[in-house]
């Protein structure tokens, strides 16, 4: 079982690392491992907008980088100040779907910190992958 609560304050400090200037739009995202690690991931924006990074491909590739592979990855967070529940953009979800198992959790947070969980699968239904390449 997820502790939500642990994982929530994970998440507000996450956010908290966030370098966005430009949209004023701050992300946290939190990687769980299967043995307990918590890795935080924030979205980090650039003056050419277009290297903007998302707080979920940070954190995503943070684990990689830590030497974490999608196996070992039990689920990750996501978080905005938003009264929705944020919404991962399309280059997320593609790489959520290389990098994370299909059935993977992605806990989506508001501001009220309610969540709601969702597979990658669900958020990138018949996605591109490596399968097509062979
Ligand atoms: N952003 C994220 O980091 N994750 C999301 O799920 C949605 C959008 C960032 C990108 C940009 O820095 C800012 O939020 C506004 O789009």
């Amino acid at each position: 079982m997820i502790n939500n609560e642990l994982l929530f304050d994970k998440l507000k400090e996450a956010r908290k690392l966030s370098y966005s200037p430009y949209s004023h739009f701050s992300v946290g995202a939190v990687v769980l491992t299967k043995n307990g690690e918590f890795i935080l991931g924030a979205n980090i924006e650039n003056a050419a907008y277009s290297l903007c990074l998302c707080a979920e491909r940070n954190a995503i590739f943070q684990a990689y980088l830590k030497g974490y592979k999608k196996q070992d990855i039990e689920l990750i967070g996501v978080f905005a100040n938003s009264d929705d529940f944020v919404s991962p953009c399309g280059s997320c979800r593609q790489v959520m779907a290389e990098l994370l198992s299909l059935d993977t959790k992605v806990y989506l947070y508001n501001s009220k910190g309610e969540f709601k969980a969702l597979t990658v699968e669900q958020l990138i239904p018949f996605s591109f992958s490596g399968d097509f390449l062979k």
